[in-house]
């Protein structure tokens, strides 16, 4: 006997199917076991053919299909709504002015309230006829995450190019050093989880990029205790993949703030290394002209400078933000605003760099001191004016 009818038959026969809440009249819908999440961006082709597999390899089971959408511009979440009107086991979540994988995977678990959750791609490339065995070993109790691995006997990576393996095993190699959690394939995107051992792990997240598993791993308390189920990684039939070349770096902001994260923000480390190579820039600009091309100093140092703040810019908008990317319009008046920061951040420094040689201090320190104030300023104000969350 399962749960549900268990209950049904504690109630009695005049009671429906669900649980009472007193106050409450019970409803007739069977309250959900297992939530699949599905991150979407541009899947429109995808979303209903998933639907109709899910539907056959689960029979009898109660699950709810919810799909979280980062208003892909194919109107994948139009697509999601039209079927929702035909099968209420689908549910949307849809973001605005918002992108990622991970975050898209946590928001999707924390919109159910179901026991067991599931997170799985939208484009087919996860083996779905493993579900019922991740099901399966959650109900069995002894384990708080199924992986669906690439890397257990039985498992394989399909046509992966050769690179392309080596730099999953790679970065496969890094995650364990990182989470003591012994994953085969710790790079997953496949994985079910019991919600209470998702809960423990949901307040230190990080939720930057791609490998929403290796955080969940790697956020949790206490060890978590994992079996792996093997399926082998399809190739991908509609649609395209997303991951870029900047999937990597995000994968690196992810175990840099699960290593120093505690300490300062990872943003900021990275805000501090674009600017670090800012100084670069600069430098190479001021030795051409003053040097090479015989340019006055003063405007040598002014147009390294300018050039210098426009390509920190940029590459904080491409790494620091790439989760919150300006683009077109916005684009320019982020870079207009990011001036104007760096401008009154520069005027801060020689304030406070002046203030502290006129007393006793050392000339490096008091220069020292007036670069930290404009970095935090230019950080803190940058957020707050260039990137703002919409
Ligand atoms: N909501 C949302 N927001 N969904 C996204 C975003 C985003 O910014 N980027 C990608 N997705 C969705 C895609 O629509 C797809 O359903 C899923 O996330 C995976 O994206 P792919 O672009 O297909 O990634 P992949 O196939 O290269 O890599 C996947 O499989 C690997 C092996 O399991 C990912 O899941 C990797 O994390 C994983 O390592
Ligand atoms: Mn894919």
């Amino acid at each position: 006997m399962n749960d549900q009818s268990a209950i049904a038959a504690a109630n009695g026969p005049t009671t429906a199917t669900v649980a009472t809440v007193p106050g409450v009249r019970a409803g007739d819908v069977r309250p959900v076991e297992v939530a699949i999440v599905i991150p979407t961006f541009n899947e429109a082709a995808n979303v209903q053919p998933l639907l109709r597999v899910i539907d056959e390899v689960l029979p009898g089971v109660a699950w709810e299909l919810i799909f979280v959408d980062d208003n892909s511009p194919d109107g994948t979440a139009d697509r999601v709504r039209e079927l929702a009107h035909a099968d209420g086991r689908v549910r949307v979540v849809h973001r605005w002015g918002r992108r990622g994988l991970s975050s898209a995977c946590v928001e999707g678990i924390l919109a159910s309230a179901a026991p067991y959750a599931v997170v799985m791609d939208a484009d087919f490339q996860h083996d779905e006829a493993i579900l019922p065995r991740m099901l399966d070993a959650l109900r069995a109790g002894d384990v708080d995450l199924v992986v669906g691995s690439r890397y257990v006997e039985g498992g394989g990576l399909g046509d992966w190019s050769r690179r392309r393996v080596a730099i999953s095993r790679t970065a496969t190699w890094m995650a364990n050093r990182l989470t003591g959690t012994p994953i085969s394939d710790p790079m997953s995107g496949f994985f079910a989880v019991r919600r209470d051992a998702f809960m423990r792990s949901l307040p230190q997240l990080s939720s930057i990029g791609f490998k929403i598993l290796l955080d969940l791993a790697a956020s949790a308390p206490a060890p978590l205790s994992v079996r792996e189920v093997p399926y082998v990684f399809r190739t991908r039939q509609r649609g395209e993949s997303k991951l870029d070349s900047l999937v990597l770096w995000e994968y690196l902001q992810l175990l840099i703030d699960k290593t120093f994260g505690r300490y300062i923000p990872t943003r900021f480390i990275s805000f501090m290394l674009v600017g670090g190579l800012g100084v670069l820039v600069h430098f190479t600009i001021l030795t051409t002209g003053f040097k090479g091309l015989g340019t006055p100093f003063a405007v040598a140092q002014g147009a390294a400078t300018a050039v210098a703040i426009s390509s920190n810019f940029f590459l904080n908008n491409l790494l620091t933000y790439s989760d919150r990317r300006l683009r077109g319009r916005r684009l320019f008046w982020g870079w207009v605003t990011f001036n104007l920061v760096c401008a009154t951040g520069a005027a801060a420094n020689i304030g406070v760099a002046d203030w502290l040689f006129e007393r006793p201090v050392n000339w490096i320190a008091s220069a020292l001191a007036g670069i930290m104030v404009s970095v935090v300023w230019n950080y803190a104000m940058s957020s707050i004016f260039t990137w703002r969350k919409r």
